[in-house]
């Protein structure tokens, strides 16, 4: 019997969305990085190479990175440098067609309870002020603004907001994220896809 090959990891992409598919999070390793920078290329103007994936996955003490597979194909990322208590998210990213329907959120989720495990007592991030959709996502983890850094974002000539979470250490916090963890679960439940359509295609970038 013919059986199909498996295509090699650097020519898979995200398979086509389905209503109820649970994202596997697993930690990010060397070999989903051609994925990870496929996405990457799609949805930001100031794209990660995949020397500098491969450079943060090889400091891992001080990082986490994860990504969110389905049918073992990369659909999202995400990740954080750990200093001092402090934990800088340095990048969430969703593949356009898999976009509002989860994987952002259960990612997030994941990221901010290791770090949360590894000793972060605040997290920190920078977004495009006009990424209005992202910063939703982000206030339901308890970020708020706290400055603007001008012109961070040049190759799109826009200024990035600053945000903080503060606390996350303690049991308020941990309220917080049972409540998304419980949402997350609901949805599941119900085979939602957050409300979405068809897939809205890529973030303004
Ligand atoms: C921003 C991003 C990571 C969100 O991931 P996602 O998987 O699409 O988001 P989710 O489906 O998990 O959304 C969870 C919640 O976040 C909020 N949210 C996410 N995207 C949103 C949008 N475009 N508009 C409004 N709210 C949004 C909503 O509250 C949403 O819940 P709901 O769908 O039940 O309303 C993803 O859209 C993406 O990769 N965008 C391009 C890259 C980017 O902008 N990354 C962030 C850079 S700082």
């Amino acid at each position: 019997m013919l059986r199909a090959r498996r295509r090699p990891r650097d020519e898979r992409r995200p398979p086509v969305p389905r209503d109820g598919a649970v994202p596997d999070l697993v930690a990010m390793r060397r070999r989903h990085v051609a994925e990870v920078v496929a996405i990457e290329e799609q949805i930001f103007p100031r794209p990660w190479s995949a020397a500098l994936y491969l450079s943060e996955l090889a400091t891992p003490a001080t990082r986490a990175y994860l990504v969110a597979l389905v049918d073992d194909a990369v659909v999202g990322y995400t990740g954080a440098i750990l200093v001092a208590g402090e934990a800088h998210v340095t990048t969430v990213g969703v593949a356009p067609s898999w976009q509002r329907r989860g994987v952002g959120i259960r990612l997030l989720h994941r990221l901010v309870t290791e770090v949360r495990e590894r000793g972060a007592q605040a997290l920190t991030l920078e977004v495009r002020v006009s990424n209005l959709g992202a910063q939703e996502l982000y206030r339901e983890f308890g970020f708020v603004p706290a400055g603007i850094r001008k012109n961070y974002y040049p190759e799109v000539n826009e200024d990035g907001l600053v945000m903080w979470a503060y606390d996350v250490d303690d049991e308020r916090y941990a309220t917080r994220l049972d409540e998304i963890a419980a949402r997350i679960a609901r949805s599941a439940d119900h085979g939602t896809d957050h409300g979405a359509g068809p897939g809205p295609g890529p973030a303004p970038a």
